[in-house]
């Protein structure tokens, strides 16, 4: 496997992820771009699409959110375009994102293609994300260290180290990529006009978890009873909120539980909640219900790029919703869910209720045809 430098998953996992960097030479032999500079400056005009331009002119770094309609000229040195989620709006970018499945969906987030002009970077930092960054065109010189210091200069407007020590240096060719675990610091800079891929993961923080998932407790919450106070007494102290109600309410509050399984339900949701910027595009003219049933037998069917798909038991996420299924549509569920496609011969075994979602799913844009799937 030369993804990861003839290591085996289970090696790289064993002794790199989340431990120490990697550098793989021609990690991808004869990579070419997915995308021309052109394609991709396009998508950077797209309001769907999250991007930032990054400048250093005169020694000043500056940021602006996308969308970009105008960049400045590739000609120009020291700006950088980011990218996000590029696997979203193209097959190339989502294939190659694919090769990093030897880790679970849930962690992988996207990836982000960045093009920079000579000499354009974004400058000495660190991520809280593991990261490969995958050369994709010309050439960037990469400095590495694993500081302890990771004081931020303070007026900048992008995350960058006050007092970068890089240890490591290296310039990456088309091809070759480098794997950093989280908070490494690095700087990368372009020899020449060049395109890094960054293949991210993502590594929610218990505080955005614990909002999120209080959240979800709220949406579920079943608290009978109103508060009551027979034997209240007259009081002289209006204005005093008594001890009687404060223990009370407490008592009734500490009957909210949650479990494993309400945890697992919110993760699920949670993980496969589609960005804030991302818009499926549902069929213009549908096919009827039956139509679709005999087509989806002949051809099978694919899961949309978009589409965010995990499982855990019988139950099933798309997109932020749940299922509770049986086991016989569970199986088909977790084959769709794991190659991202589905034989036709499969959906004979499909419940109505599973042939109604797959129906619902194609309508939303969520999963199409398979035109590609041998049966
Ligand atoms: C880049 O590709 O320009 C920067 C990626 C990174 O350093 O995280
Ligand atoms: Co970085």
């Amino acid at each position: 496997m030369t993804l990861l430098g003839g290591l085996t998953p289970a090696q790289f996992m064993r002794d790199y992820w989340h431990k120490k960097p990697l550098l793989i030479r021609q990690a991808i032999p004869g990579f070419t771009p997915l995308l021309s500079r052109d394609e991709l400056f396009g998508m950077a005009a797209n309001e769907e699409v999250e991007s930032r331009l990054i400048t250093h002119f005169d020694q000043h770094w500056q940021m602006d959110s996308g969308p970009l309609e105008e960049l400045p000229s590739p000609d120009e040195p020291d700006w950088t375009l980011l990218v996000q989620g590029a696997n979203l709006h193209n097959d190339g970018a989502d294939a190659l994102l694919q090769q990093f499945r030897f880790l679970p969906d849930a962690r992988l987030d996207d990836l982000m293609i960045s093009y920079a002009s000579a000499g354009g970077g974004v400058g000495p930092h660190f991520d809280s994300y593991d990261v490969f960054l995958l050369q994709a065109h010309g050439h960037r010189h990469w400095k590495i260290g694993a500081q302890d210091d990771l004081t931020l200069v303070e007026v900048a407007p992008l995350k960058i180290l006050e007092n970068f020590q890089p240890e490591q240096e290296f310039t990456l060719e088309p091809g070759d990529m480098l794997y950093l675990p989280p908070n490494y610091a690095h700087d990368g800079v372009a020899v020449d006009e060049c395109m890094t891929y960054s293949i991210g993961f993502r590594a929610p923080s218990y505080q955005e978890l614990g909002e999120a998932f209080t959240e979800f407790l709220a949406d579920t919450l079943e608290l009978p009873g109103r508060y009551a106070d027979p034997d209240c007494e007259p009081t002289e102290r209006p204005a005093e909120l008594n001890d009687t109600m404060v223990t009370d309410i407490t008592r009734q509050l500490n009957a909210i539980r949650f479990d494993k399984e309400d945890v697992s339900v919110f993760l699920g949701e949670y993980l496969t909640e589609p960005k804030l910027n991302v818009y499926f595009d549902p069929p213009t003219e549908p096919l009827e219900e039956d139509e679709f049933a005999s087509l989806a037998a002949e051809q099978g069917l694919r899961l949309d790029r978009k589409t965010r798909m995990l499982y855990r038991g019988m139950d099933l996420f798309i997109n932020g919703l749940s299922f509770a299924v049986t086991p016989a549509d569970s199986r088909l569920l977790v084959a769709l869910a794991d190659h991202r496609c589905l034989a036709g011969n499969m959906l004979q075994d499909a419940s109505a209720d599973l042939a109604d979602a797959f129906y619902t799913w194609y309508v939303d844009g969520w999963l199409h045809l398979d035109q590609g799937t041998v049966t």
